[in-house]
């Protein structure tokens, strides 16, 4: 009563300086039900009932994409189990909640923000889980456990800088997890959830996540760093408290996990010893959106509930979390003829990929500030493949291997097979020069992921692909990848950027100009149809991608190589799982696929492809795309 009384007062003072007056602060009530709106408005699919701030910031799985796409046009229904982490000061607040998604259960996190002078929102952040079994725990257990919900007494608080450098211990100690580490921040009847199942004082002999082990989760949060098992983690980056619940002494962060791949032993827990999962034979970065309470004036780790979700590696935060990452190499003195030949390009290529394989440059011509990139993310030389790559095809020897150069463009490609520990995977690698030094690599990595045991190496929480990677081997590259075209020695790229893409876009070949015996191979796996035919989407069998999936976009020529006739491509395919057609409700999830190709062309014609298909999550975009604002901005499906 006398909040609102003061209210009135200065709102009235406001109004006669001529200012808009503030809106009434917003309290746990008041941001309680702000979270309900939330997703009562996602479940109706209709994002103009918020009090939206006009440049609300919406981001899904680390993605900005624009309000009322994504996870607004699939949210079905929404669950029981409600989590709500409340920041009144601060115009925060968060959830851990339970939706539906085409009828699939899911776990949902969302952080609003709402601004004090308009009280509108501004920034939607969302984390969607699509584990269907951690649904189903959750809605067993429906409410929170109650310690979670109950307020603590103002004078036995610690104080918000507390409970946030608390909190930071548990992130400090479980990157690169030493066993020799303090970990007394962990309260003794400490307990913690992930993805809805208790891995914390289980009795009942339940291996962990990825791993065989089956005595880590027997044991409590201070013995299980004790055992410097999470080892594996090797950074816990952009690290953000940004949902800071005094009242009820929680915090809910949001950060990145990275699993660099170089750790190839678990520590023995309980005298049982495990090699790494298979999983993480790659590089692998986790999104995690994770709650902890905290109880005593130590303000010790109680209990903790995390969600994660898997991005691609080194994916960089949507919300700055006020680290710096400077990823531009140091540069070496050496340096190429410039201009750089054919043969002196390939040479070079030759020279890239053996430096990978040592993860040594400093044989290599590197500008000052080379840039380097995985899947669409910058990272640091030294870095992603530089660490775990052990084997890469030879072009001329190896089956599966081709080089291509531009020597316009100062520019070189490998497409081959490659190997990190026992994952195979395809490479699409680009090196570009400036003034006899390289000043991009960029990396295309798609890896053949199999449902082997617990859990194998499938991307964490991906819907099944309109094509998968079956088996070990591709076969061989075909031969008209890696000699020199007949006739044409010109590469349109009108006719790949723009007709083959806008083809594969509007699932019509009409203007497309293929060959008649035009043959296309994706993920190794070749359609009897004609690349014309696969496009129109004939025929029941997989061709490569749904039909209904929407925009092509960031398109990108990495290498033209003129005299192979032969254009090293790439684009990401929007699937907002929209138009259900003949595909399973597990895979009606929105995603976007990143897509090398290799395209043939004879006399200005297309007479095969060779594509991958890679999963991200939907509205991922490129780092070499940015910047380019018009080329990466979402279309609204
Ligand atoms: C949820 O509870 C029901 C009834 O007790 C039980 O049958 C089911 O196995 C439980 N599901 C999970 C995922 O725990
Ligand atoms: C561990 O840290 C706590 C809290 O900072 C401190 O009181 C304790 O002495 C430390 N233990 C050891 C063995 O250093
Ligand atoms: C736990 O399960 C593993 C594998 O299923 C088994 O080898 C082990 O003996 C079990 N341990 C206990 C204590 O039951
Ligand atoms: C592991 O060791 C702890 C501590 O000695 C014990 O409480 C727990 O039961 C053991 N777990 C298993 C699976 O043996
Ligand atoms: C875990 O056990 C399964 C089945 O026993 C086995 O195939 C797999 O290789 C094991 N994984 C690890 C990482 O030990
Ligand atoms: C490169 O050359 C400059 C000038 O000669 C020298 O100062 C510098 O140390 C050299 N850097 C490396 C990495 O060799
Ligand atoms: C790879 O090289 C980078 C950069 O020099 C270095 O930081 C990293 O530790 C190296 N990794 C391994 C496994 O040698
Ligand atoms: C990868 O992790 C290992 C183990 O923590 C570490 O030694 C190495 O420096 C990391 N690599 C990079 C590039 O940070
Ligand atoms: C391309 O045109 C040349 C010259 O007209 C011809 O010799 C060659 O067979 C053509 N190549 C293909 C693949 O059609
Ligand atoms: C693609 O669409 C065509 C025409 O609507 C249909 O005949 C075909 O079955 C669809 N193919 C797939 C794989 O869904
Ligand atoms: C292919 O063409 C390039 C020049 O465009 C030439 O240097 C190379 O020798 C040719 N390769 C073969 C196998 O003919
Ligand atoms: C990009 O978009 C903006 C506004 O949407 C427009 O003003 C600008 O002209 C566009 N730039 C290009 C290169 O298309």
């Amino acid at each position: 009563m006398k909040a609102s009384i003061h209210f009135a007062i200065s709102a009235l003072a406001a109004l006669t300086a001529g200012q808009t007056p503030s809106p009434p602060p917003c309290d746990r009530p008041c941001l309680e039900t702000l979270v309900s709106d939330y997703l009562t408005a996602l479940i109706a699919h209709d994002p103009s009932r918020l009090p939206l701030a006009p440049d609300v910031k919406y981001v899904e799985n680390s993605q900005i994409v624009p309000l009322g796409t994504g996870e607004w046009h699939v949210a079905t229904s929404l669950g029981r189990y409600r989590h709500i982490f409340s920041d009144p000061e601060n115009g925060q607040v968060g959830a851990i909640t339970t939706l539906t998604e085409n009828g699939v259960g899911i776990i949902y996190v969302v952080r609003l923000k709402r601004e004090a002078a308009s009280g509108l929102i501004s920034e939607i952040e969302s984390q969607i889980t699509r584990d269907a079994g951690g649904f189903a725990l959750y809605e067993n257990m429906s409410v929170p456990e109650s310690v979670w919900l109950q307020p603590v007494a103002v004078e036995d608080r610690i104080p918000r800088a507390k409970l946030i450098s608390q909190t930071d211990k548990y992130y400090a100690g479980m990157e690169r997890n030493d066993p020799r580490g303090n970990y007394s921040f962990f309260d003794r009847d400490c307990n913690r959830l992930e993805d809805g199942l208790q891995t914390t004082n289980q009795k009942n002999n339940a291996s962990y996540g990825h791993s065989n082990d089956t005595a880590f989760a027997s044991l409590g949060c201070e013995a299980q760093f004790q055992t410097g098992f999470l080892g594996f983690v090797t950074r816990v980056r952009d690290r953000r408290y940004a949902v800071v619940d005094e009242e009820r002494q929680a915090v809910l962060a949001m950060t990145i996990f990275d699993h660099n791949g170089t750790v190839r032993e678990l520590p023995s827990v309980n005298g049982t010893s495990n090699p790494i999962p298979p999983y993480f034979d790659v590089p692998r970065t986790l999104a995690a959106s994770e709650a902890f309470r905290l109880r005593g004036e130590e303000g010790k780790l109680w209990r903790i509930e995390m969600t994660l979700t898997e991005v691609p590696y080194g994916q960089r935060t949507a919300f700055d979390a006020g680290e710096t990452h400077d990823l531009s190499g140091r540069g070496t003195n050496r340096s190429t003829s410039a201009p750089c030949d054919r043969a002196c390009l390939d040479t070079l290529l030759d020279n890239v990929l053996a430096a990978m394989l040592r993860n040594d440059t400093t044989s290599l011509p590197l500008a000052k500030g080379v840039r380097y990139s995985e899947n669409g993310q910058f990272l640091a030389l030294g870095d992603g493949l530089w660490e775990t790559l052990q084997h890469a095809a030879k072009p001329g020897v190896d089956d599966y291997a081709a080089r291509f150069a531009d020597p316009s463009t100062q520019t070189a490609g490998y497409w081959g097979l490659t190997r990190e520990q026992s994952t195979p995977g395809v490479l699409a690698l680009r090196i570009t020069l400036a003034n006899g030094q390289i000043s991009e690599i960029e990396a295309l990595s798609v890896r053949a992921e199999g449902t082997g045991a617990r859990g194998g190496t499938v991307t964490l929480m991906r819907p099944p692909l309109p094509v998968e990677w079956v088996g070990d081997s591709l076969g061989a590259l075909d031969a008209v990848f890696k000699t020199n075209s007949t006739g044409g020695a010109v590469i349109p790229p009108s006719v790949v950027l723009t007709a083959y893409f806008n083809g594969l876009e509007q699932h019509s070949s009409a203007d497309v100009p293929f060959t008649p015996s035009c043959t296309r191979r994706d993920m190794g796996r070749q359609l009897r149809m004609a690349c014309g035919a696969q496009m129109d989407g004939q025929g029941t069998t997989p061709n490569g991608l749904f039909n209904s999936t929407g925009v092509v976009r960031d398109r990108r020529v990495l290498v033209a190589d003129a005299s192979k006739g032969v254009a090293m491509v790439v684009a990401m395919v929007d699937y907002p799982a929209r138009v259900s057609g003949t595909v399973p409700r597990t895979q009606m999830v929105p995603s976007t696929y990143m897509i090398p190709q290799l395209i043939k062309m004879d006399n200005g014609t297309i007479s095969r492809v060779e594509g991958m298909i890679k999963w991200m999550p939907f509205g991922y975009t490129s780092a070499w795309a940015e910047g380019k604002s018009n080329s990466t901005r979402l279309r609204l499906h």
